[in-house]
């Protein structure tokens, strides 16, 4: 491949490399399909004979079902089946990452939560399976149940270590604090939050001549389809998992309950089954972010430099799988201080699992982290910019491993050239615009990079055509569209003679799009399946009618890797406004500079890092799942409760990076889907204390919040 590292400007444009597609900006392959309607997604695909099951989810929180009346509806118009724990195959441990007990789905009479699947009811139309599911009486034993999260919670028990990061216990943490001329000891929250991607989850499932065929909505077919195949007992061979398009995931398009329904209904009734969730059971059965509460010890020396981290963090999990949100990782990897110690709690509570959202554990870890570190700049009387700078470590500070690259601070520099942060007072509520107070606030975030073992093969047909086949998924990101253009290098050919064949699990072994490693793990194997190409182009005269393919796998590769600090890195800037009369926040403006390896298609590129800043965003502002403690069951389980920043909610978004290039492996990609979150709610809150002076540690920093934190009448 050649260096194709993308040199940015502030237009989205990008100076290519001579010949270089990997680099320029590129409109999505598929944008024409998606926006002229014939893009078709799980839901749209039709199938003859396609029966439609809707789920019945529990209405309490916590006990067993004592009877189900099927019979009535059974001999309603159109119904065909009723599947229970009665009559639904019994189903083996598996999981994405191990066991996972949500998907152990109708197994037993017992209910961990409001909102788990107790029965689909299947008929000829999804209105008469609504109905059907609508008169389905299901009668519970209740018990006691317990759903109000806090850090002190006496079930609350340490999380296992992460696989590949230990708890931190660098240095005398107790020592650092009892010694330092400064200390921050604060206590930071954030509330239960929901994916929500625009696509609802839907499932399509028949079996086809022995062969289990799906369509689904998720991040990878393949695991998905490795995942089936292990929880009903079959051979993943007679096994096929398709996805052609998806609308978002965020984390929560896994194996979802409606794909493990609709199998079981595909097998019990012997007909193709479509589960397609409503938004309001999306809410409720689809997984979420937990509210976490953290602890943020800082100290340091009276210019600013750190002495001891102590970050611990809680979080809560379901009664049947122990979901851990990592919000430590930040705390190992930011800054250098002589002592660090991270911990993690997990609290297991009568609720639905969390899982995987939005740039996990960084999000809520960065927002502790990144507050605190605004708290110590005030205390310490240092510019927040050039306190971070003082803290910038030239290795791993708890690991010592050396970053693969790194490039924060050239983030913070030019972001906070670019912000104009040089003429900022730092005394707070000195900014007033009529009934506005303005203020800033910077924080930076990080999130792992890397790439996981993926598998790839290319054939060259005769008429100069190159097909890409891979397992990745597209799920909005523009995945399918950077795979092309990395293929096209690396093949020597323009990218118009490459087409792409993803989401499929027949395409074989891929990690699937999560953790930010997507682009970066598909990439790698595709470089790879193009230079064995290359090498079997060479030695024939002319491409044969079948053509030639190429291979490649990664895992050895990715095996023999060295251990090193693998993050991207983003210092972000936000500007905000504080209405003095409702206490309304309102952002003006941001600006992220991030250090993320190689960008692959800066358009694309750009729109992650910006979604990603929205998202931060809305996670400052506005995201909050709400519970009522007696019933255990969220309230605002859609979209006019639940509210995810809008337009009118989201102001002038800059995003841009500086150059990043790591070395550590051929894609030279660190990935660009998650980081644009990490730190975003930090800098927003931190904008807020600037604006009013009062410091806001639990989100989202609601108007109400805001007015009852005495502003503006304490000042
Ligand atoms: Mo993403 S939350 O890593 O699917």
């Amino acid at each position: 491949m050649t260096d194709t590292t993308a040199r940015p400007r502030t237009d989205g444009g990008v100076v290519a490399p001579a010949g270089g597609a990997v680099g320029t900006a590129r409109t999505r392959l598929e944008g024409r399909d998606k926006v002229t309607g014939a893009a078709r997604y799980a839901a749209d695909v039709p199938f003859d004979g396609l029966a439609h099951g809707w789920l019945v989810l529990s209405t309490v929180a916590r006990g067993r079902i004592t009877s189900m009346d099927t019979a009535a509806v059974l001999g309603m118009p159109g119904v065909l089946g009723v599947v229970h724990h009665g009559n639904a195959p019994r189903l083996h441990p598996a999981g994405l990452f191990g066991p996972d007990g949500q998907l152990q789905l109708l197994q037993d009479d017992r209910v961990p939560h409001v909102g788990r699947p107790v029965a689909l009811v299947v008929a000829r139309t999804p209105q008469q399976a609504r109905a059907g599911a609508a008169a389905l009486t299901v009668t519970y034993a209740q018990e006691p149940h317990d759903t109000v999260f806090r850090a002190g919670h006496p079930a609350g028990r340490p999380a296992p270590a992460a696989p590949a990061r230990p708890d931190a216990d660098l240095g005398d943490v107790e020592a650092e604090i009892a010694a330092a001329p400064v200390v921050v000891d604060q206590r930071y929250t954030t509330p239960e939050e929901h994916h929500s991607a625009m696509e609802p989850h839907a499932s399509m499932a028949r079996w086809e001549d022995g062969r289990l065929e799906v369509v689904d909505s998720n991040q990878g077919s393949f695991m998905v389809a490795r995942v089936l195949a292990t929880l009903f007992g079959l051979d993943q061979e007679i096994v096929r998992v398709r996805a052609e398009h998806v609308g978002g995931g965020f984390g929560s398009k896994g194996v979802g309950p409606q794909l493990v329904l609709a199998v079981m209904a595909a097998t019990l009734l012997r007909r193709p089954v479509r589960v397609a969730l409503t938004r309001r059971q999306v809410f409720s059965t689809t997984g979420l972010r937990p509210a976490t509460e953290q602890r943020l010890r800082l100290a340091s020396d009276s210019t600013g430099r750190l002495r001891a981290i102590d970050h611990a963090t809680a979080a809560f999990t379901s009664t049947i799988q122990e979901y851990v949100e990592r919000n430590t990782e930040a705390s190992n990897v930011m800054y250098a201080a002589d002592a660090i110690r991270t911990r993690t709690t997990v609290v297991p509570l009568d609720l639905p699992t969390p899982g995987w959202m939005r740039g996990p554990g960084a999000a809520a870890g960065s927002f502790a982290l990144e507050s605190a570190m605004d708290e110590l700049a005030q205390a310490v009387g240092v510019d927040p910019v050039e306190l971070r700078l003082r803290n910038e470590p030239s290795a791993g500070p708890v690991s010592g491993l050396p970053f693969s690259s790194r490039n924060l601070a050239a983030c913070l520099r030019e972001g906070a050239r670019r912000f104009g942060w040089a003429d900022r007072d730092p005394r707070p509520g000195t900014r007033r615009e009529g009934r506005w107070l303005l203020g800033t606030g910077v924080a930076c975030g990080s999130y792992g990079a890397g790439a996981l073992p993926s598998t790839a093969a290319i054939t060259a047909r005769a008429d100069g055509s190159y097909t890409v086949s891979v397992g990745a998924a597209d799920i909005g990101t523009g995945a399918r569209t950077a795979l092309a253009l990395v293929a096209a290098d690396a093949l020597g050919v323009p990218p118009e003679s490459v087409r792409m064949r993803i989401a499929d699990s027949r395409l074989g072994a891929a990690w699937f799009a999560g953790g930010s490693k997507g682009t970066a793990s598909w990439s790698w194997a595709v470089t790879a399946a193009a230079a064995d190409l290359r090498e079997r182009l060479a030695s024939v005269d002319r491409v044969p009618p079948d053509g030639v393919t190429g291979r490649g796998d990664t895992t050895d590769a990715i095996g023999a890797l060295g251990k090193q600090e693998r993050q991207s890195y983003g210092a972000q800037f936000a500007e905000v406004a504080v209405d003095t009369g409702t206490g309304e926040v309102r952002v003006r403006r941001m600006l992220g500079m991030f250090a993320a390896g190689r960008i692959v298609n800066p358009l694309t590129a750009r729109s992650q890092l910006v979604g990603g800043m929205t998202m931060g965003l809305s996670m400052a502002l506005h995201e909050e799942g709400a519970r009522d403690e007696a019933l255990g069951a969220l309230v605002n389980s859609d979209f006019a409760g639940y509210h995810i920043s809008a337009h009118a909610d989201v102001p002038d978004i800059e995003a841009d990076w500086v150059e990043d290039v790591d070395d550590s492996n051929p894609s030279g990609i660190k990935g660009v889907g998650e980081v644009g979150i990490a730190g975003t709610a930090a800098a927003i809150a931190n904008a807020v204390w600037h604006a009013t002076g009062v410091r806001h540690r639990a989100l989202p920093v609601r108007l109400d919040r805001v007015l009852e934190s005495g502003f503006p009448a304490a000042r």
